[in-house]
């Protein structure tokens, strides 16, 4: 074992200063009692280790980046996705907007794109009813607007007079672009299986529109309970993704 934090990462959490699930011989113990925490759960170890998979032999005993236990309530925070964005419906000859994060790319062309939005937003009939929206990406100036956005419904508020966003007519939905955004897809609901389940909508983009003067958009990312970062410094490297 290592010093440290790292010597008692599993340790730790027990009062433990080594990891009693294993031998001098460093090989793991079957755990006499199989608690439901995950870190528990017994790693098998056959004599004939048939039943242990082979990359488990590879596997460091000694892990080098200190980790503690994450609350599941967080997990989101760190794979959010991002860049937050700001969906438009119309319906009923009203426009609206909610920000949105937890959306996730499908397919490269045409471009489908997943999102989860809520059963409890205004703008979740609206999307279910009219089939259209628009995903208005803002960058760090709107961002201000963006939680506004987030933080209210438009049941009671108009948000494009109240957060000073300018509705524009989009070319092929009836949901409108927002003028401010530096980029601005129309998209129409293209699958809705997993709407009862999960509330995600898969859409598929059928115009996109984005500012040609914004070189690096300084899109916001959220990471969870109000913690946002600016899009960083970009760089490249050679990669066989498209
Ligand atoms: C940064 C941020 C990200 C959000 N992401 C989502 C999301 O992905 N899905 C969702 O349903 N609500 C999300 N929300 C919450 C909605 O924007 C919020 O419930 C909003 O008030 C809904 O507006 P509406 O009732 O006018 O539709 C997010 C809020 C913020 C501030």
């Amino acid at each position: 074992m290592g010093t440290g934090q790292q010597q008692c990462w599993v340790a730790k959490r027990h009062g433990k200063r080594t990891d009693s699930r294993r031998t001098a011989e460093g090989h793991y113990r079957t755990p006499r009692r199989c608690a439901m925490l995950p870190w528990r759960r017994p790693v098998q170890v056959t004599p004939d280790r048939t039943r242990r998979s082979p990359v488990v032999d590879v596997f460091s005993p000694e892990p080098a980046m200190p980790r503690r236990s994450l609350p599941l309530g967080r997990v989101y925070g760190l794979l959010e996705p991002g860049p937050v964005v700001l969906l438009t419906t119309s319906h009923k000859g009203r426009a609206n907007v909610m920000a949105m994060s937890w959306h996730t790319m499908m397919e490269f062309e045409p471009p489908l794109v997943g999102c989860v939005v809520s059963g409890r937003d205004f703008s979740f009939r609206a999307l279910e009813t009219t089939r259209e929206c628009v995903l208005n990406i803002p960058t760090v100036e709107l961002a201000k607007q963006v939680v506004g956005c987030g933080n209210t419904t438009g049941e009671r508020v108009d948000k494009f007079a109240r957060f000073g966003l300018t509705p524009v007519p989009a070319s092929l939905v009836g949901a409108p672009l927002i003028d401010e955004c530096y980029a601005n897809l129309e998209c129409r609901v293209a699958d809705t299986r997993m709407k009862n389940r999960y509330n995600f909508f898969v859409l598929e983009v059928v115009a996109a529109w984005v500012n040609p003067t914004c070189r690096e958009p300084r899109t916001i990312h959220h990471r969870g309970h109000g913690n946002f970062a600016v899009a960083g410094e970009p760089f490249k490297l050679t990669s066989r993704m498209k």
